[in-house]
């Protein structure tokens, strides 16, 4: 058994912080969504992962995730010139798949589940594609299937205009070697791309084995900045264990569930967890509240934070409001050297959004 994570895309719903960065690598709890997934198929056994990654972004996943070692795993990475399609991703995966059969996992989705009872179903059924599925409110915006009474698949679709169930594909297939001739058999759709949607329906098609099984535990795409702000809310909640290893002054102090990275400094500061502070922090004079994710190297001065995330080597200075919801990418400034500003003067980067609530 082989994994393939799809690593590449556009990453467009989360601009502007995927004009520079693969969204895959924007962190949940101070750690890539992209590892969590590379976590969760070595705990299933499968230690042989090939990386799909784009001309854009793909040095940038394969300098941070490395060969795979930290992980226990060997990782291949495969280039994929455009975003033809998850499909077609698959298809120029070929060489690095060979005729295993192989779990493939969209690198922007996040699941609470093991993968290893629906690896074992797939394997003692000796299924051709194992599909999840969720009950959703906005089947819109995935893939759909529609399915019989007794829960059989019948057919999917992606992103229907007028979708035929709630059920949503979540981003996690299992597959034997037979959808290569699946992926062989079918044409791009009418967006352009080879859809994998498309390549389950023609297994249907062709009697081959196929399932579905319902997910129960959480599953998040973290598409979007409130998709990654839940996402950062659960992970935080449910896997964040108190460490301490920067250093506080007597005047501040920590309530809750609180890690605070090696080098990292706080002055008269009141943090109430969950919250992650990285590496290399400085914070003076801040209250940072519950389900807070803050990156190495950031400084925060008389700010006043909660359920938000910010990302790397960011500076920010003096905001008089508190800052909620809020996703700040990395090396961003925001600030006042003034006690009561007078005006507000920015410099905003393309399909950034700035609300004043
Ligand atoms: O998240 C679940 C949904 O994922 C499913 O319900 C849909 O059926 C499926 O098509 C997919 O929809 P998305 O719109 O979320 O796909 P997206 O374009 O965001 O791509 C998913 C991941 O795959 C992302 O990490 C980027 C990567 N990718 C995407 C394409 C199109 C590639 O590596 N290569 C590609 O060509």
């Amino acid at each position: 058994m082989k994994a393939l994570i799809l690593s590449g895309g556009k990453g467009t719903r989360l601009r502007p912080l995927t004009y520079t960065g693969a969204k895959q690598l924007v962190p949940v709890a101070n750690k890539p969504i992209l590892w969590y997934g590379i976590e969760s198929i070595v705990s299933a056994g499968i230690t042989e992962i090939g990386i799909i990654i784009s001309p854009e972004t793909g040095e940038e996943v394969q300098k941070l995730t490395g060969e795979g070692d930290r992980f226990g795993a060997k990782i291949t990475y495969i280039l994929q010139e455009e975003p033809a399609g998850l499909a077609h991703a698959v298809k120029i995966a070929q060489p690095f798949l060979g005729d295993s059969p192989f779990v493939m996992y969209l690198g922007d989705n996040l699941i609470q589940n093991d993968l290893t009872p629906f690896l074992n179903h797939f394997q003692d059924k000796q299924l051709d594609a194992l599909i999840l599925l969720r009950p959703v409110e906005n089947p819109s915006a995935f893939g759909v299937a529609k399915v019989d009474q007794t829960g059989r698949v019948l057919e999917l679709v992606e992103k229907p205009a007028v979708p035929p169930s709630n059920l949503a594909l979540v981003g996690i297939y299992y597959f034997s070697p037979e959808v290569h001739q699946a992926i062989a058999r079918i044409k791009p759709s009418e967006r352009g791309e080879l859809e994998i949607t498309d390549a389950i329906s023609n297994l249907l098609d062709h009697k081959n084995p196929v399932e579905a099984q319902i997910l129960e535990g959480w599953w998040l795409d973290t598409g979007k900045k409130d998709d990654l702000l839940s996402a950062n809310q659960i992970l935080l909640d449910s896997e964040l264990q108190t460490a301490i290893f920067g250093e506080l002054d007597r005047d501040s102090q920590v309530v809750g569930r609180v890690k605070i990275g090696q080098g990292t400094q706080l002055i008269n500061c009141s943090v109430r967890g969950p919250v992650i502070i990285g590496e290399n922090c400085h914070l003076e004079n801040c209250f940072i509240g519950p389900y807070s994710s803050i990156a190495d190297g950031v400084t925060l001065k008389d700010v006043d934070l909660e359920h938000s995330v910010i990302l790397q080597e960011t500076r920010i200075e003096g905001i008089q409001q508190r800052i909620v919801d809020s996703l700040i990418g990395r090396r961003a400034q925001l600030g006042t050297g003034r006690p009561r500003p007078k005006a507000l003067r920015f410099m905003v980067g393309d399909d950034c959004h700035i609300e004043l609530a």
